[in-house]
């Protein structure tokens, strides 16, 4: 590979000169290899955030950062789908949809990924279950997939490295809210898995890394362009994030949650949006099966126990609960017409559910329930929300966080619909 001079590369970017193949490959290679020094990459990604990249540019710097690992391949009696979300408050899909689109007759990898900040981590979830693993051999995670159809896990070194190097320098220089970025990070390490079908949840809203609508598609359109040109049929459904989710936000709070869904219950806006995206992500692999039917015959309750067992976990172990809980009541007779999702995500990250750092630990326990949903009638002084803690301490900052977050009315504003649209490679 040819040589080039860091400094050449980010006073190209800095004035709004597009990079080169070589200059992007050469960069991103030897930032992995730890030839180019953090302040250099930091002042390459505050150039990029601040001048943008092209279609071009972005293609090759994902490929550039697929190539920094290994690019592994799914090779089954079945097809393989594979599901992503940007992450918002109280998203717990993952944990019912893939074992429901593996007892579609689907292989479902996930490698996933620890919370940052307010949203959570799909790996916090499912460590409060006892016993439960993340870690896995390579001979393990191939073994679960043929026998289990579905695997929940976290990704090894060898997957995209330079997106691990990148994604901690970007959450420390203010860089992480920059689509060519979040594109190629989370297209790298997907397409890097090798699955056949990838579907992604592209979240806008409060609660949400795109605030707005046209950001979150631009986001979405871009990543659809990356996969299809990798030969992953990729599929995006952009959702809505004003409102959390469910009904809880918080590690074991939400298994429990997904559990319900798994037995036929469950908060409604959780159950469609599971049934959308097994839709999609079955659509994708010509599967023909209805996930509504395979839901309630119970085998994807059936799959998800299988799932927790193979990594340890024992399926029928109490979850955790918080020993300390502290209720907020509803101020007036009216009906909810507000819960703002980032407030309560901040709120349940306040309680323990989420880290600050990387290497912080998280709490199984603590988070956020809520008793309504948009809507809903409620009574002054009934218990809107639950905030869960072991620690009392932590109510305070966490009360904080909800001041203004719950708007209760007259009369709830027309509901906005979760899915606003689909975009197809
Ligand atoms: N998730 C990722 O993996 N990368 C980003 O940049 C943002 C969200």
């Amino acid at each position: 590979m040819a040589q080039h001079d860091a400094v050449d590369v980010i006073r190209a970017k800095r004035d709004g000169r597009p990079l080169t193949d070589g200059q992007i490959d050469w960069v991103i290679d030897a930032y992995t290899h730890d030839a180019v020094a953090e302040e250099q990459m930091s002042a390459l990604l505050m150039a990029i955030f601040i001048r943008g990249m092209s279609d071009d540019e972005i293609a090759r710097w994902t490929d550039a950062m697929i190539r920094s690992g290994e690019r592994m391949s799914l090779d089954f009696d079945r097809p393989t789908t594979d599901k992503h979300s940007t992450g918002g408050v109280g998203d717990k899909i993952t944990l019912p949809l893939a074992p429901l689109v593996a007892a579609c007759g689907a292989i479902v990898p996930q490698l996933s990924g620890r919370g940052l900040g307010h949203t959570g981590g799909t790996l916090d979830k499912l460590e409060s279950i006892p016993g439960w693993t993340a870690s896995v051999s390579p001979a393990h995670y191939r073994r679960q997939l043929q026998d289990v159809g579905a695997i929940i896990c976290a990704a090894g070194d060898t997957l995209a490295p330079a997106d691990k190097k990148l994604y901690a320098l970007r959450d420390v220089t203010g860089t992480v809210d920059c689509i060519p970025l979040i594109a190629s990070s989370i297209m790298s390490k997907k397409i890097a898995e090798g699955a056949d079908a990838l579907t992604l949840d592209v979240k806008f809203g409060s609660g949400a890394f795109m605030r707005e609508y046209a950001d979150a598609e631009q986001l979405a359109r871009t990543m659809v362009r990356l996969g299809t040109a990798h030969g992953v049929q990729t599929t995006a459904v952009l959702t809505s994030m004003e409102h959390p989710l469910g009904r809880s936000a918080g590690n074991a709070l939400e298994v429990a949650e997904a559990v319900e869904v798994l037995a036929g219950g469950g908060p409604a806006d959780v159950v469609s949006l599971t049934l959308t995206l097994a839709r999609e992500m079955l659509q994708a692999v010509g599967i023909d099966a209805d996930p509504a039917d395979v839901l309630a015959s119970g085998k994807a309750m059936d799959t998800w126990n299988a799932m927790i067992a193979a990594q340890g976990g024992d399926p029928a172990a109490a979850l955790p609960i918080a020993t300390e809980t502290h209720d907020v009541l509803a101020p007036r007779d009216g009906v909810l017409a507000g819960l703002d999702a980032l407030s309560v995500g901040i709120a349940a990250w306040r309680l323990g559910a989420g880290r600050a750092r990387k290497e912080d630990p998280v709490s199984a326990t603590a988070g956020v329930t809520w008793h309504a949903g948009i809507g809903d009638d409620v009574r002054a002084g009934q218990p809107l929300l639950t905030l869960h803690a072991d620690d009392p301490a932590r109510f305070a900052r966490a009360l904080e966080a909800l001041d203004g977050a719950v708007t209760v009315a007259d009369a709830a504003p027309e509901p906005a619909p979760l899915v606003r649209s689909t975009i197809r490679g």
